[in-house]
C-alpha cells in the first residue's frame, strides 16, 4: 500500500487535501492523472448502467427489459428526509475515546486481547490482570506486535510462567464490560482503564441553512445519494415516461464524519457514490436482486479487475438492516485486507413507505400492466446497487499496480484498462531535431481531437516510456527518422512493451481499435 500511495503522490493521482497546512484527515484531492481516472470510472459506470439499456429486451439473467434514467440532486436537503430515512435516529457508529492519549476508535474496530500461557501438555492458563486493546484488523494482530510496547510489564508476568508459550486470545465484547474496560490497556496508554464506554456517534455532518445558527435551521450534508432519488420518485414517474421496472442512477458526493478515516481513500469523510435505485414489482424483487448482484460483480471484471481479487459475499440474516430482504457485498482484496467495494441490497418498499408517511405525499405506483387488477397500485420494491467512486478508483489502482522487469531493469507499471487509463496515448519525437518535434506535434494535435493524449519531448526515450508506464498510458507513439521518409511511427504497447510500425494515416483507426473506445 505504501508503494501505491507514494506512486499516487509522485505521479499526481492523489494528494492529501490542503496539504500545505498539514492536510485534513479523511479528505483527499485528485491530481491531474487522478481526476481523469476517477472521471473515466464514473463515465464508464454512467454509460454502462444508465445509458446502455434496452427497455424492449431482457438482458441475460433479467426478468424483463427495463428503463433507466439519471438524476443529479442537491447535497443539502430538507432535514425531514433524514428523519424519514432513519439517518437522524440511527446512522451512527459506536465510538470509544481514550482519556489519556485522546485517540478515538470505532468500538467494533478495536479488539481486546488477554494473555494466555499454553503448556506443552495442552493446558491453557489465562492471565486475568491486564487486557490489551488493539486497533488492528480483528484477530490479525501478532503477539509480538501488540505486546512489544509493553515488554517490561509482560516480562515480569512471563517470569512467573516459565516454560509456557505466550499467546493472545481475543475477548469478545470486553469494551462493553465496565470491569474489563478498567483492566484494558489502550494503544499508547501508560495505565489500564483509560477507554470510555462505547457510545453512539452520529456520522452525519450537521450544518445550518441561512444566517441563524439555531436548531430551527439545522440540516445535514447528505450521507448518501440514495435519498435524493427516493424523494424524486414521483417527479421522475410524472415526467420521464418510465414504467416499473425502471431504475434511477445518480453519481455524487456524500459526507460521513467517520470516526477513523483510514487506508488512504478507502474510508474518507468526503467521497463520491454511484448509486442506482431500481424500482420493481414486489413479487419480482428477488429475481432483480439476483440480476443486479451478478451484473455489478461482472462490471468490475469487464473493466479489467482480476477475478481472483473479487468476491461476492451474501450477508447472513444477522447482518441485514431491519428493512432489507437481502444484501450482498462485492469485496476486493485490498493490500490491507478484503473489504467492501460495493453493496447490493433489496431495500423492499422501506424508503418509499417512510417518505410517504412523513411527507404525507402518496408515492405509490399505478401499474396498468399488472395482470391482477387488485394488485395494480403498490409501493414498488427497490434493489439498490451502491458503489463508491473513490473506493472503486482505489481498487482499480491496487489491481493495476505491477512491478515487473523490462530489458533486465525493474519497472513499475499501472496496467489500467484503456477505458480507465487517464492518458490514452503519449506522443514523442525520438530526438529534439530533424523535424521530429514538428511531426510529433502534428500527430499529437490530430489525436487530441478524439483522445486525451500527451506530448513529451524531454529526457531519454526510455525514461519517457517509464513515466507513461507509471501513469498507466496504454500506448506510446514515437516519431523517428523513418516517420519523415516512410510516413510511419512506432507504437509501443504498455503491458508487453512490444513495438509495431503503423502508418501515420492509419494511427487514429489503429488506436480506436486497440483502445476499444
Ligand atoms: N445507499 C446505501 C449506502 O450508502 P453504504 O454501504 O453505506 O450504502 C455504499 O455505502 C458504498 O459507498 C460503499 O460500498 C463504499 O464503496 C462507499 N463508501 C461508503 N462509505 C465510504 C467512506 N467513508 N469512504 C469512501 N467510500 C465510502
Amino acid at each position: 500500500m505504501d508503494k501505491l500511495v507514494s506512486l499516487c503522490k509522485r505521479r499526481g493521482f492523489i494528494f492529501p487535501s490542503s496539504e500545505i497546512y498539514g492536510g485534513l484527515n479523511g479528505a483527499w484531492d485528485y491530481g491531474p492523472l487522478g481526476v481523469e481516472l476517477k472521471r473515466n470510472l464514473k463515465q464508464a459506470w454512467w454509460d454502462d448502467m444508465v445509458l446502455s439499456h434496452d427497455e424492449t429486451a431482457a438482458p441475460a439473467g433479467a426478468p424483463s427489459g427495463y428503463g433507466m434514467v439519471g438524476l443529479d440532486c442537491a447535497l443539502l436537503m430538507n432535514p425531514k428526509v433524514w428523519e424519514a430515512s432513519g439517518h437522524v435516529g440511527g446512522f451512527s457508529d459506536p465510538m470509544v475515546d481514550d482519556r489519556e492519549t485522546r485517540a478515538r476508535y470505532r468500538a467494533d474496530q478495536i479488539a481486546v486481547f488477554q494473555l494466555e500461557f499454553a503448556a506443552s501438555d495442552g493446558s491453557v492458563e489465562r492471565y486475568e490482570e491486564v487486557y490489551f486493546a488493539s486497533p488492528g484488523e480483528l484477530g490479525k494482530t501478532e503477539v509480538s506486535e501488540l505486546v512489544e510496547p509493553h515488554r517490561k510489564r509482560i516480562g515480569a508476568i512471563q517470569k512467573t510462567k516459565a516454560g509456557k508459550t505466550l499467546r493472545l486470545a481475543e475477548v469478545p465484547n470486553a469494551l462493553r464490560d465496565e470491569g474489563l474496560r478498567a483492566k484494558t490497556l489502550a494503544p499508547g496508554a501508560s495505565t489500564p482503564g483509560t477507554l470510555t464506554a462505547p457510545r453512539a456517534f452520529n456520522l452525519m455532518f450537521k450544518t445550518h441553512v441561512g444566517a441563524l445558527e439555531d436548531n430551527s435551521n439545522v440540516t445535514y450534508l447528505r450521507p448518501e445519494t440514495a435519498q435524493g432519488i427516493f424523494v424524486n420518485f414521483r417527479n421522475v414517474c410524472d415526467t420521464a415516461r418510465v414504467r416499473v421496472p425502471f431504475g434511477i442512477g445518480q453519481i455524487g458526493k456524500a459526507f460521513r464524519n467517520e470516526i477513523n478515516p483510514r487506508n488512504f481513500t478507502f474510508r474518507s469523510r468526503e467521497f463520491e457514490q454511484m448509486e442506482i435505485e431500481f424500482f420493481c414489482r414486489p413479487a419480482e424483487a428477488a429475481k432483480w436482486y439476483e440480476y443486479w448482484r451478478e451484473r455489478r460483480f461482472n462490471w468490475y471484471i469487464g473493466l479489467g479487475m482480476r477475478r481472483e481479487n473479487l468476491h461476492l459475499r451474501e450477508h447472513d440474516a444477522s447482518e441485514l438492516a431491519h428493512y432489507a430482504a437481502g444484501c450482498a457485498d462485492v469485496e476486493y482484496d485490498f493490500p490491507f485486507g478484503r473489504s467492501e467495494l460495493e453493496g447490493i441490497a433489496n431495500r423492499t418498499d422501506f424508503d418509499l413507505r417512510q417518505h410517504t408517511q412523513l411527507s404525507g405525499k402518496d408515492l405509490s405506483y399505478f401499474d396498468d400492466q399488472a395482470t391482477d387488477p387488485a394488485a395494480r397500485r403498490y409501493l414498488p420494491y427497490v434493489i439498490e446497487p451502491s458503489a463508491g467512486a473513490d473506493r472503486g478508483t482505489l481498487a482499480f489502482l491496487c489491481d493495476a499496480y505491477v512491478e515487473d522487469e523490462l530489458g533486465g531493469e525493474p519497472r513499475t507499471v499501472l496496467k489500467l484498462h484503456p477505458r480507465l487509463a487517464p492518458i490514452k496515448a503519449a506522443v514523442f519525437p525520438l530526438v529534439k531535431k530533424d523535424g521530429m518535434p514538428e511531426k510529433a506535434l502534428e500527430i499529437y494535435r490530430n489525436l487530441k481531437r478524439r483522445y486525451n493524449v500527451f506530448y513529451d519531448e524531454k529526457g531519454a526515450i526510455g525514461r519517457r516510456y517509464r513515466r507513461q508506464d507509471e501513469a498507466g498510458t496504454p500506448f506510446c507513439i514515437t516519431v523517428d527518422g523513418d516517420t519523415l521518409t516512410a510516413g510511419s511511427v512506432t507504437v509501443r504497447e504498455r503491458d508487453s512493451s512490444e513495438q509495431v510500425r503503423v502508418g501515420v494515416a492509419e494511427l487514429a483507426t489503429f488506436l480506436g481499435e486497440k483502445l476499444g473506445i
